[in-house]
């Protein structure tokens, strides 16, 4: 039993759901060998130091430290406890908890999530059932194939005060918790609740582990309120989730873009039509933690605003929340005012993709907007062109896309670059004061590492015995007082002790993560573990690497003994017991050349490779 959970819940659970998979579903990765490679989710960096082994199903990151295995991720990157990790991965993996394992889960956040299934269910079948004759009626007129419907999960809340709740109380659940999931609404009078969605179409939110999270439902004809959504709930909040993420997320790590649109119905066309990238915001503009979910997956956004003056507004806020982030952002208005949905009905889906193409950077379009072409002869319309201007070319990063953008305005607005430059670079001290203070707020975390790195040739031969690539004797050989690094000398405390085998530490996923759970409690460790089995080694040369560490580490540990025996000498000499002398005398040439020995043998092998 770990922790409440026993072993086999814990195994099988660790055999269903593969840790690279689980990371991808954050973070993009590239595949380099044995380990695969993304950004780390944890930390703020430009280059990928986020490190996951699949045969050992350890991350580790060079750059913050952050390590450990398929529970912690999910622990860490949903801030959430140990069991509720093992509820999040058992039902990602349809493992079922035992209920005397289910002690430490939290039942409430649980029930919320099979609510939500159970509903989706209900309503998918209602759409299929008589009831459901208008809402099919509806989705076909807008040209849904049965494929979306099916694929996006779509159903129909009966014209009804209590269909949905009846059914699912029948299945066990209270008013209560219905009212907790969101699902059903207090009377104001008389008591009692009726269900929230009646007579509309409704479209599950899930999230990336594609479990449903609330849902958005619309009428079938010109009634308001014309989408209703499901209210911020204890697992769901709008601006966190992206409609359709779930069914773009691979496509979006893969081509690098994603496309973000308004409504519902525009995610399921611009699908249906073979645009996979695409998500909606569930009717806010993008917020920071959007943009916590996207920013490791996609290397370029594409922002589908409507034209008007509202589309205008939201592309203006977001500049200062992508100033930071080193993301290309472009900006498309579709034509004719029409959205996604209606262009690709009436214009087929070419008229997107070229609509796409022909997206412009978010800079120039705000510009654009800022400082339109027109008069600016006056002093008056260039100094207030230049003020509207000045902030939003300060927040940009990246200095040559900003003397594009300076020298564009300058031209613009008939000054010297120069004048522009001098401006800007008043303006950039104050947008540098600011910036610090929303780097602050941001939720994006910092590196943590403060540990001095680790000896070389400790981390090798360490990594060696983590990773199965040397024998455990030779290190008990070694003793783990040759390891001065306090958390490898712990790791191969701990491997020495628990490995009994003579052997080497078995390579399986399964030993590794043992390994890693043996370190509980010592924080250290662990993340030492971690970062072992994702230590690269240099291909052909790796065994050689391993011996010539070994043997460095041989010496070392000789070193006191010869410094000590030295001392002994003088002290012996100087009381003038020259048998003593004569005995130490002896000890420190057999230790001289002993480490003559290891020094010569790991001069021939490098000699031996050389030649
Ligand atoms: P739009 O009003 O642009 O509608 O809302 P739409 O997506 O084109 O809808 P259809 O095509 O007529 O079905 C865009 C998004 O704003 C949110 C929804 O998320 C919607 O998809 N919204 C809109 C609401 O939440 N409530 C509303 O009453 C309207
Ligand atoms: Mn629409």
């Amino acid at each position: 039993m770990a922790k409440g959970f026993s072993d086999d819940v814990l195994q099988t659970i660790r055999e269903r759901v593969d840790l690279v998979d689980l990371v991808e579903s954050y973070v993009a990765l590239k595949r380099t060998g044995q380990n695969a490679v993304g950004l780390c989710p944890f930390h703020t960096e430009k280059r990928p130091s986020f490190t996951v082994s699949a045969s050992k199903q350890l991350f580790h990151c060079f750059g913050c430290g952050a390590g450990g295995d398929l529970f912690s991720f999910v622990m860490q990157r949903e801030t959430i406890s140990f069991p509720e990790a093992v509820q999040l991965l058992a039902r990602k993996a349809g493992v079922a908890l035992p209920e005397r394992d289910a002690a430490g889960v939290d039942r409430r956040r649980q029930s919320l999530y099979d609510i939500h299934m159970a509903a989706a269910d209900h309503f998918r079948d209602r759409l299929t059932s008589r009831e459901g004759e208008a809402a099919r009626r509806y989705l076909q007129g807008r040209r849904l194939t049965p494929e979306s419907v099916d694929a996006f999960g779509l159903g129909y809340a009966a014209s009804s005060w209590d269909d949905l709740s009846a059914a699912l109380i029948a299945k066990g659940w209270t008013p209560s918790q219905l009212e907790e999931a969101g699902v059903v609404v207090p009377r104001t009078q008389g008591g009692g609740w009726y269900d929230r969605f009646r007579h509309r179409v409704m479209c599950p939110i899930r999230d990336v582990h594609r479990n449903v999270v609330a849902f958005g439902g619309r009428v079938l004809d010109d009634a308001l309120p014309k989408y209703l959504n499901s209210p911020e709930t204890p697992i769901f909040s709008k601006g966190r989730y992206l409609f359709g993420l779930d069914r773009a997320r691979e496509t979006v790590a893969a081509t690098g873009t994603l496309v973000v649109v308004e409504g519902y119905f525009d995610v399921i066309a611009t699908h249906q039509a073979g645009f996979a990238n695409v998500v909606a915001t569930l009717g806010t503009a993008l917020t920071p933690a959007h943009l916590e979910v996207i920013r490791r997956l996609v290397t370029r956004v594409v922002l589908v605003f409507d034209p008007d003056a509202a589309g205008v507004r939201a592309a203006l806020r977001t500049v200062d929340l992508f100033g930071p982030l080193d993301l290309r952002v472009d900006v498309v208005s579709l034509p004719g005012g029409k959205d996604p949905d209606r262009l690709i009905v009436e214009d087929g889906p070419d008229a997107f993709r070229s609509a796409v193409e022909a997206g412009r950077s978010l800079l120039a379009f705000v510009l654009e907007h800022l400082v339109p072409p027109g008069d600016y002869r006056t002093v008056d319309a260039k100094k207030a062109a230049a003020a509207r201007a000045l902030p939003v070319i300060a927040k940009i990063r990246n200095a040559i896309e900003r003397d594009h953008y300076r020298a564009w305005v300058a031209d613009r607005i008939q000054v010297a670059d120069s004048t522009i430059r001098d401006a800007l670079g008043r303006t950039r001290g104050d947008a540098r004061r600011d910036g610090d203070g929303r780097r602050q707020a941001a939720p994006a975390h910092q590196p943590v590492r403060t540990s001095a790195p680790r000896p070389k040739a400790e981390l090798v031969v360490a990594a060696a015995l983590v990773q199965g690539r040397l024998d455990v004797s030779r290190v008990r050989a070694l003793g783990a007082e040759a390891f001065t690094d306090p958390a490898l000398r712990a790791v191969i405390d701990l491997v020495c002790s628990s490995v009994v085998s003579e052997g080497r530490v078995d390579a399986s996923p399964a030993s590794a993560s043992k390994l890693w759970a043996l370190a509980e409690g010592r924080e250290d460790a662990a993340r030492a573990i971690a970062e072992l089995a994702v230590f690269v080694w240099s291909d052909d040369e790796a065994d050689k690497e391993v011996d010539d560490c070994v043997t460095e580490l041989e010496i070392c540990r000789l070193k006191p003994r010869v410094i000590e025996v030295q001392r002994s000498i003088a002290e012996a000499d100087a009381n003038g017991e020259a048998e003593r002398v004569a005995e130490l005398q002896q000890e420190l040439n057999r230790l001289m050349q002993a480490t003559e020995r290891l020094r010569g043998s790991r001069l021939v092998s490098v000699r031996a490779v050389g030649g």
